[in-house]
């Protein structure tokens, strides 16, 4: 064969290798895909939420606790610090009511993601973890809650280098908790490859003060974290390989996995209902309306349902979607008392009823 010929089948050969590789991270980040609308009845914008309430969680008694304003690179923001809200769903009003910060607290850099409440069972103390990115870095911060008065003091900052690129977490005790790392790599340039380079580099980290250790790792941005109610099994989102994983967490706080479930979906929070044990997740539909924000072309909503995730024949519902018209980039889903709290990266939040 001749140089030529050589040349031109190495071309030919790269240019098929390019291009299966645009189409792989096009079907990871799934930018061809579009839903339609499936709504609720009764759906209402909680008041004063503009910005995002990117992660939700509710304790026993209906009172959810949101975290709002998250600054993430390329998403849009209000330039605001980040705030936390309370909203009691027994409450008809549904009016979030922002929670007063500790003064001791840098509250300028407060930019919070990831949020899990720990009840201590000796004395009903209530701990809100928030994963928070000062500078996009990352730390976790642990503050008590003071329901009279609705505030919250801060009671410590944990940094560690297993903890760089913490996305969610849930607690397990008064200061022990796993954690997802959403990227293999510290530096933001590198951090964006990572994006396209699709390896299954990230993992799930458990802390407590006496120990701290990966406890399960290969996954595609590893996202939303959190415990059955009988406190058996962890589930993780895997938001880039579409799935849902299940481990069961053993005595010595290692993980075993146990099943991935696909959600055809790129599912972001998990929440567990105390009473059934489902899962409901805010999912994304399609990544590049997420990242290349363009408000003539906005990222949608979609809220899938998990039932009898432990069983054979698991059930996964469609509950809503939107085309990003009324709801854009919903990143939680959760219920109580017959409604639906859908919270989302940077946009408003909704109540809807079920039924
Ligand atoms: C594309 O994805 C398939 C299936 O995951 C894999 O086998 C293949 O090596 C990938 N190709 C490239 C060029 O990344
Ligand atoms: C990724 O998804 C596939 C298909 O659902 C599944 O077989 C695989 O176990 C998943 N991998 C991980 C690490 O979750």
């Amino acid at each position: 064969m001749g140089k030529f010929a050589i040349i031109s089948i190495a071309i030919a050969a790269l240019s098929v290798l390019l291009g299966e590789r645009v189409l792989n991270i096009s079907k990871r980040h799934l930018i061809f895909r579009e839903v339609g609308n499936k709504h609720l009845p009764n759906c209402v914008a909680l008041k004063n939420i503009e910005h995002g309430s990117e992660d939700i969680t509710i304790v026993g008694d209906g009172l959810a606790f949101i975290s709002g304003g998250l600054k993430f690179p390329g998403f849009p923001s209000s330039g605001e610090p980040g705030k936390i809200y309370t909203l009691d769903l027994k409450d008809p009003n549904l009016k979030p009511v922002e929670l007063r910060m500790p003064r001791n607290f840098d509250l300028e850099s407060f930019n919070p993601h990831g949020i899990s409440v720990y009840t201590d069972p000796s004395d009903g103390t209530v701990y809100l973890f928030v994963v928070n990115h000062p500078q996009f870095g990352s730390q976790i911060e642990i503050f008590k809650y003071v329901a009279d008065g609705s505030s919250l003091v801060h009671i410590k900052t944990i940094k560690h280098e297993l903890l760089h690129s913490v996305n969610d977490i849930v607690a397990v005790g008064v200061e022990s908790f796993y954690a997802t790392n959403d990227h293999y790599f510290n530096n933001n340039l590198l951090k964006t490859l990572e994006i396209v380079l699709l390896m299954p580099w990230t993992n799930v980290v458990f802390y407590s003060p006496k120990e701290v250790k990966v406890v399960s790792d290969g996954y595609h941005f590893a996202n939303g974290i959190n415990m059955s109610p009988d406190q058996r099994y962890i589930y993780v989102a895997n938001i880039l390989n579409h799935s849902v994983n299940v481990l069961e967490k053993k005595k010595d706080n290692t993980l075993t996995p146990i099943k991935s479930m696909p959600l055809g979906s790129l599912c972001d929070n998990v929440e567990v209902d105390p009473e059934t044990g489902d899962l409901w997740l805010g999912c994304h539909i399609n990544s590049k309306k997420l990242f290349l924000f363009d408000p003539k072309d906005p990222p949608g909503s979609e809220v899938i349902r998990i039932q009898n995730i432990l069983s054979d024949e698991p059930v996964v519902t469609q509950v809503y979607t939107d085309d990003g018209n009324v709801l854009m980039g919903s990143s939680v889903a959760t219920v109580y008392g017959g409604k639906l709290l859908i919270g989302t990266v940077f946009h408003k939040a909704l109540c809807c009823d079920l039924k």
